[in-house]
């Protein structure tokens, strides 16, 4: 019997909807809806289900990732801001019990101090940084390498 598809819930932060016009030398120049249509393509080409989200609020997120706990077999986030700080977001994705993988689309580590230091990452599988847009894909075939060596 062929594997049912693997689900993944992609998530952008606050101020991700303004990629592409906000300091395209940190993020590059290509629109939020670009980005997303290259993470639909690779994930049809993996095989692989998306639902994605951009929202500018806390609360949206953790909601959407509690509606998806047993829909989705894995989460992509680039938590924006939040990443720093939001020990809710960090909570919202542990209870869920899956697979998360940390994505910025700069490379974080080599900006500000406060920057640094991700709440999410201790409870992520892995961070993807610094790869642009392209990071999403890379997350999602590190999904799919995960679901089928690991797990
Ligand atoms: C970001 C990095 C964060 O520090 C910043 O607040 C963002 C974008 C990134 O994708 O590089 O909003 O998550």
């Amino acid at each position: 019997m062929a594997r049912e598809a693997i689900k993944v819930l992609v998530l952008h932060g606050p101020n991700l909807n303004l990629t592409g016009f906000r300091e395209p030398d940190l993020y590059g120049k290509k629109p939020l809806e670009d980005i997303d249509a290259d993470i639909k393509a690779a994930a049809e080409r993996l095989g692989v289900e998306v639902r994605i989200l951009q929202s500018n609020h806390e609360g949206v997120l953790i909601d959407t990732i509690q509606e998806h706990r047993k829909w989705a077999d894995a989460i992509v986030i680039n938590p924006g801001a939040l990443t720093h700080y939001s020990i809710a977001l960090r909570d919202a994705c542990v209870s869920v019990r899956m697979p998360i993988v940390e994505v910025h689309l700069s490379n974080v580590h080599a900006r500000e101090d406060f920057r640094r230091h991700s709440v999410i990452a201790p409870v992520s599988v892995g961070q993807v940084v610094g790869f642009g847009g392209y990071g999403y894909v890379l997350a999602l075939e590190a999904i799919v390498n995960l679901q089928t060596e690991v797990l």
